[in-house]
């Protein structure tokens, strides 16, 4: 459970982490971002992040379990993915992936506040020692919503 350390930690720094004060807020997936977020959606269509279920597909993985939890959003939580025929709009690392579950700020922006620095940790729940050892913050930061 990766997202509890991190909501650990923004909870810690005494942020509004991740509905750190709305403990009911739900994934709701890209969709909903792109009207107020026109163009840091369409940049992050370009990144990899967007295109990571294609990844797993090119090997028939797209659905296990051990695959998907780092190449999908919200995995197994309120509103996030369960599988690709279910929740196809929630594959790939979205949004939310970094920022949190936005239930709550897609209905009162203003007054719901987001994580905007995720920071490294929330980085390292997918990007782990194991899988990208040579993993740089602030140099794969850059172009996160694409260039
Ligand atoms: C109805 C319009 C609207 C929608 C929908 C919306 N946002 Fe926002 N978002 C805003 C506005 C306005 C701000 C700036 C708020 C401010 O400056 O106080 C903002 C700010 C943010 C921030 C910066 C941190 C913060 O909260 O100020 C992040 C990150 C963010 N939005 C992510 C998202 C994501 C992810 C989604 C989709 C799941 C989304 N937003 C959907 C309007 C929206
Ligand atoms: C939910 C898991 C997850 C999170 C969280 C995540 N990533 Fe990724 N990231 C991935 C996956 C999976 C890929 C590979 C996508 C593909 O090509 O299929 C990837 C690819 C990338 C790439 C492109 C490949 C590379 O290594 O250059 C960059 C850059 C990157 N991530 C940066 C970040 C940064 C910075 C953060 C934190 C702010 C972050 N990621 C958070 C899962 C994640
Ligand atoms: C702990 C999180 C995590 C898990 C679990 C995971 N991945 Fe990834 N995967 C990543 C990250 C992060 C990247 C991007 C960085 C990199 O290339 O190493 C990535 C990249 C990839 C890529 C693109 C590699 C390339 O260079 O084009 C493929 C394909 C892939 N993963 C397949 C899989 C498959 C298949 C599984 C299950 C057996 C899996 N992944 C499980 C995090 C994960
Ligand atoms: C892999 C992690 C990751 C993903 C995916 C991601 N972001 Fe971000 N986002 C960040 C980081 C890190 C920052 C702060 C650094 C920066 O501004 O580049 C940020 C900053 C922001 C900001 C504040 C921008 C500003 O100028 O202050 C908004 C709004 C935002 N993101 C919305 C989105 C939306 C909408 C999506 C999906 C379409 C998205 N992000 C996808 C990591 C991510």
């Amino acid at each position: 459970m990766p997202w509890c350390f991190a909501l650990l930690l923004a909870a810690a720094a005494g942020g509004a982490g991740w509905a750190g004060s709305e403990p009911a807020a739900a994934y709701v997936g890209w969709e909903r971002c792109a009207p107020c977020h026109s163009e840091l959606t369409e940049g992050w269509q370009t990144t990899r992040h967007a295109k990571a279920i294609d990844s797993l597909r090119k090997t028939g993985q797209e659905n296990l379990p051990g695959c998907v939890e780092c190449h999908v959003t919200g995995y197994e939580k309120d509103g996030g993915f369960i599988d690709c025929e279910l929740t196809p709009e929630m594959a790939g690392v979205q949004c939310e992936a970094c920022h949190g579950p936005a239930g709550g700020h897609v209905e009162d922006p203003m007054g719901v506040k987001l994580v905007r620095d995720a920071g490294e940790d929330v980085c390292r729940a997918c990007h782990t020692e194991d899988q990208d050892p040579g993993f740089n913050y602030e140099e794969k930061t850059k172009g996160i919503h694409g260039d």
